[in-house]
């Protein structure tokens, strides 16, 4: 069974996230059930989803995503001490105490402490936004980032087995997580080497910490 094969190669503290639509998730819990804890469940909402199935349910426009702990006796706080740096419309995450920094006279830097919230309301990513590459339904990199932080630390390893265009190794990559992607269709494989190369060449978030930051 996945969900024991998952358990006995998680680390202790390890969480997983299901990633899906009710009443799909709903019934894939029962595998998951006898191994893991339930701890909370996030909402992804999109301002556009698949027409309505029939008309006896709302269309819908979200997705569920259930975080599950392996260890029932202890889970690690959410790590909620995070500044967001945002430059030109582009995210940098470092660890810290909340601070604004103003740049001579104009607002040059926008940090916001971000404590997660149960949904994200981020727009779906399509052809019309700056990160897409291509891919049918990939994700918010914005999302992922919060759910990255939000369950681990620097230098932790993390799985995906449904890595489509690579946006988790890509934010993992980022974020100084250590990652393992696996995408059963080879079309997309150039597409996440690609997203992987571009982050190596990426400025690396310690130099967005400037001495004022670090103290
Ligand atoms: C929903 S997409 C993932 C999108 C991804 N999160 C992103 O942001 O680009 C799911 C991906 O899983 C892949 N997939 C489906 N079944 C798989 C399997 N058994 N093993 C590996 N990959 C699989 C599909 O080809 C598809 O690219």
């Amino acid at each position: 069974m996945l969900s024991y094969e998952i358990y006995k190669r998680l680390d202790y503290y390890g969480c997983v996230y299901l990633c899906g639509t009710q009443p799909q998730l709903a019934m894939d819990w029962r595998y998951w059930a006898r191994f893991f804890t339930l701890l909370y469940e996030k909402v992804q909402a999109k301002n556009t989803g698949p027409p309505a199935i029939n008309r006896k349910q709302p269309r819908r426009v979200h997705e569920n995503i259930w975080c599950l702990y392996r260890s029932k006796d202890k889970f690690s706080d959410l790590k909620i001490t995070v500044d967001r740096i945002t430059k030109k419309g582009t995210t940098k995450v470092v660890k810290g105490k909340p601070m604004r920094i103003w740049g001579e006279g104009k607002r040059k830097w926008r940090v916001g402490v971000g404590y997660p919230t149960s949904v994200f309301y981020g727009k779906k990513v399509d052809k019309n936004s700056p990160e897409y590459v291509g891919h049918p339904t990939q994700k918010p990199e914005k999302l992922i980032e919060e759910l990255i932080l939000m369950a681990t630390d620097e230098g932790d390893w993390i799985f995906d087995p449904f890595a489509g265009s690579g946006t988790v190794s890509t934010v993992a990559r980022r974020l100084g997580r250590n990652s393992i992607a696996v995408e059963i269709e080879d079309k997309w494989i150039p597409m996440i080497e690609k997203r992987i190369q571009v982050e190596k060449t990426r400025t690396s978030i310690t130099d967005f910490i400037s001495e004022d930051m670090s103290d």
